[in-house]
């Protein structure tokens, strides 16, 4: 006997954009919450990072639940020891289970990618899946990850190896949340609005060129608009792209992440992943302009407009360009199937490939890492 039957389960993605999600006269998050007849409970995590360098909003978040019922609020170490450390995932796992959260109750992550990725993935597993809520505080967060329906934790020196595709019940990007972060981490999610232009965008390719200097100033009016059309970008895409939980073997919002996941995990973290994004799309486009499917020019712009947001291309990691290439073999078993690789084929166009010729691809490692990138 043979019974075979599709199954198809809806589901609803929010993305919201607001400021000051916390402040007593911020509807977003209630609007999102509203609709059980039973007031469901809340259970709130939040970046230590972002903890420390906004030590008001634990307060002000508090002072929001007022009336509701608000289980615990937990600061998370942040950065990608949130992620390198399964006691941490395990411990905020743990404390939901313990605070009588259900499938119907809310989990809300405030923070950055990694956090969110984090307490996702103990979201994702707690009673098999509990709705969460995520607070996007960095401009990578904002622009790519936390907008999409995934969430994974690094096992094996290997990231996102263990993670789960579950679509949160929502995703709040809030821009005030982020006049704190660093240099590095301010600029890191730009190299995400870099990749998603290229792959899709030619107008918001340029036009975020010709923002890239002001970004680096951190001009917020000149960034927003960016973060926005970045984050659009890629929700689009997941909802609307045929295959949100990639069931197929190619990833096509994934330009530059071969070498971007294995220059962080050689780098032993120390380039985050938003750099290590910058440095991977400068590997693809100099390889992509050698094998002829990108004109010179096009390549110099995308060179010039991450050095404009001010990321440095080379790093002492690409000395060892063999290593590096063993990241296409771990992109393509994460994925399974045929290798499958998405190159630009011109300024908001792509071409897929399945194979790459190591010779220039180990010859455009060493160009990137030799910063001569000029005389692409
Ligand atoms: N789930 C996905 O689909 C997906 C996609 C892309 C990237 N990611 C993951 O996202 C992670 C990177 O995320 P990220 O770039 O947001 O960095 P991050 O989460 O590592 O945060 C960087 C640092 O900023 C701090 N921080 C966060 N918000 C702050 C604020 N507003 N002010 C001051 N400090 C703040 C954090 O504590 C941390 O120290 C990586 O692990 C990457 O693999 C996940
Ligand atoms: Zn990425």
């Amino acid at each position: 006997m043979q019974i075979n039957a599709h199954i198809d389960v809806p589901f609803e993605h929010r993305l919201r954009f607001t400021r000051d999600v916390f402040a007593p006269h911020n509807a977003v998050l209630r609007e999102l919450m509203e609709g059980e007849e039973i007031e469901p409970r809340k259970i709130v995590f939040i970046d230590a990072g972002l903890d420390a360098s906004q030590p008001q909003l634990q307060r002000q978040i508090r002072r929001w639940f007022d009336r509701d019922e608000l289980a615990t609020i937990t600061a998370v170490p942040g950065g990608e020891a949130a992620k390198n450390t399964p006691s941490l995932w395990q411990d905020v796992a743990r404390q939901i289970a313990g605070a009588g959260i259900d499938r119907h109750s809310f989990v809300i992550a405030v923070g950055g990618g990694a956090v969110l990725d984090a307490v996702g993935f103990a979201a994702a597993t707690v009673h098999r899946g509990v709705r969460l809520i995520r607070v996007c505080s960095t401009t990578l967060s904002q622009s790519d990850s936390g907008v999409g329906v995934k969430s994974g934790v690094n096992l094996a020196g290997k990231k996102n190896m263990l993670g789960a595709f579950a679509v949160p019940w929502a995703v709040i990007n809030d821009f005030d949340l982020l006049h704190t972060l660093d240099e590095v981490n301010w600029r890191a999610g730009f190299s995400e609005a870099v990749k998603v232009a290229l792959i899709k965008d030619a107008a918001f390719f340029d036009d975020l060129c010709d923002r890239a200097g002001a970004i680096a100033q951190r001009d917020m009016a000149c960034a927003e608009p960016v973060i926005r059309r970045s984050a659009e970008l890629h929700f689009r895409h997941i909802v609307e792209g045929g295959d949100p939980f990639e069931l197929g073997s190619s990833r096509p919002l994934d330009l530059g992440h071969w070498s971007a996941h294995r220059l962080e995990q050689l780098s032993k973290f120390a380039l985050g992943h938003g750099e290590a994004v910058a440095i991977g799309v400068a590997i693809d486009v100099v390889y992509a302009t050698s094998i002829g499917l990108l004109r010179d020019d096009d390549a110099r712009r995308v060179v010039r407009c991450l050095a404009d947001l001010g990321f440095v291309l080379s790093h002492e990691v690409l000395a060892d360009s063999r290593a590096v290439m063993e990241g296409l073999e771990e992109f393509r078993e994460h994925l399974g199937g045929p290798l499958t690789l998405i190159l630009p084929a011109g300024i908001g166009r792509t071409a897929t490939v399945h194979t790459v010729d190591e010779h220039r691809m180990v010859d455009a490692i060493q160009r990137v890492a030799d910063g001569a990138l000029t005389a692409i």
